[in-house]
């Protein structure tokens, strides 16, 4: 049996989640998907109700009893510093060392791309996005904050450990799926320091792999390739922050923030597994958001725990309510978050 922790967190985190939740549950009415969902109340509402965001021993809990977790969306407006979500998100992120953020992105059918005459072959490709350092890592302060004189530092840190495994991490993904093109950007033309220790890892690692080829892109260029020529892309390994900007990027590509899934994995240890979107305050509640990037995220979670035919009959009945358009309006469907989750509940136990 597999325990998975599931947090819904915030706004449509607590929607789409509860769809995902459905799904799971209706795959193991098939037998054979031998999972255990528990659900946690951590998010906004608790932290402004008692003060806890992450509660003491959360963490080790996660890491001693889970197998997996699942978390739908954190942030809320009545809490502008994202206390909490720090706290719980970024807590979960950093204190388990999950360094790959896996964010895959996959066009289900050509009709969802804002691009030109774009199809399914040329946008499938998978960032590989830096998770525990970077810009994220809160170090810096103010001096004589809120005067004229102010001065904040906000530092970027990469050591050559965390560069390394995730450029690593990357190249053994292309390997294993015989893939043949790994792309690192960065913006080492002005970070001469933190981004040409990637330059440096990036000439190193790929060294050992000579049967893919590497190449680089400063991340300017990125975006406009990403947009210009999306089929270029097998891999795209980069830092935290870039990683974060290039995966919303490459979401709208493939229909929408709506659509994009991701894993925080460390092989190590519990990994962590969260649509790319966030909680999208003013949809909460509505029965508007998509489900379809947490159900994915749930198909994620399912394969990396060793349950890949299940995850294939979510993403197959996926598939299947973007052709018969039984889709929210973010994809031009007249349904609802509900409506679309029990779609996908009915069609992934259907014999296929
Ligand atoms: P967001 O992703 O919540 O929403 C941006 C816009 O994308 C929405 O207004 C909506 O138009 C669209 N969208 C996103 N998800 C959708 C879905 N499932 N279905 C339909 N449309 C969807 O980003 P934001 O507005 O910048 O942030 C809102 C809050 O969420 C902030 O507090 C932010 O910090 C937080 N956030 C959390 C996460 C996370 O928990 N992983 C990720 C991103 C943002
Ligand atoms: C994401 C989000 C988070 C990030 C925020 C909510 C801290 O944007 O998961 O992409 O920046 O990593
Ligand atoms: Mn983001």
């Amino acid at each position: 049996m597999k325990r998975i922790a599931v947090i819904a967190g915030d706004g449509i985190g607590i929607d789409v989640t509860r769809e995902a939740v459905k799904v799971i549950e209706a795959l193991k009415k098939l037998g054979g998907l031998e999972v255990d969902l528990k659900e946690f109340d951590w998010g906004a509402e608790r932290f402004l109700r008692d003060g806890i965001s992450m509660p003491p021993g959360g963490l080790d809990m996660l890491r001693n009893e889970f197998d997996a977790i699942f978390v739908g969306a954190l942030g809320d407006p009545r809490i502008p510093d994202m206390r909490h979500a720090a706290d719980i998100l970024l807590g979960i992120r950093f204190g388990l060392d999950l360094y790959a953020n896996v964010r895959p992105v996959k066009l289900i059918s050509r009709k969802l791309t804002p691009l030109k005459d774009r199809t399914e072959q040329d946008i499938h490709f998978t960032v590989f996005r830096e998770n525990t350092e970077g810009a994220y890592v809160g170090m810096g302060g103010n001096f004589k904050k809120g005067t004229a004189d102010e001065v904040a530092i906000q530092e970027e840190l990469h050591t050559r450990k965390g560069v390394e495994r995730i450029i690593v991490y990357a190249f053994e993904f292309a390997r294993k799926n015989r893939l043949k093109k790994v792309c690192m950007s960065d913006k080492s033309n002005v970070m001469r320091y933190g981004h040409d220790l990637w330059q440096r890892v990036f000439k190193e690692v790929s060294g050992r792999y000579p049967e893919i080829e590497p190449s680089h892109l400063y991340v300017d260029a990125l975006t406009m390739q990403m947009v210009k020529n999306p089929g270029q892309f097998e891999v795209i390994v980069t830092n935290n922050m870039f990683g974060d900007i290039v995966t919303d990027l490459g979401a709208a590509l493939q229909g929408g923030l709506g659509l994009a899934a991701s894993g925080n994995i460390n092989p190590e240890v519990t990994s962590m597994f969260e649509p790319v979107h966030g909680s999208a305050p003013k949809y909460a509640g509505k029965n508007i958001a998509n489900p379809l990037g947490a159900i994915l995220t749930s198909a994620m979670m399912l394969a990396h725990l060793g349950f890949e035919p299940e995850a294939k009959r979510i993403e197959d009945a996926v598939k299947d309510s973007i052709d018969q358009n039984v889709t929210t309006t973010d994809l031009k469907g007249k349904y609802g978050t509900r409506e679309v989750g029990d779609f996908i509940a009915q069609h992934v136990i259907a014999a296929r």
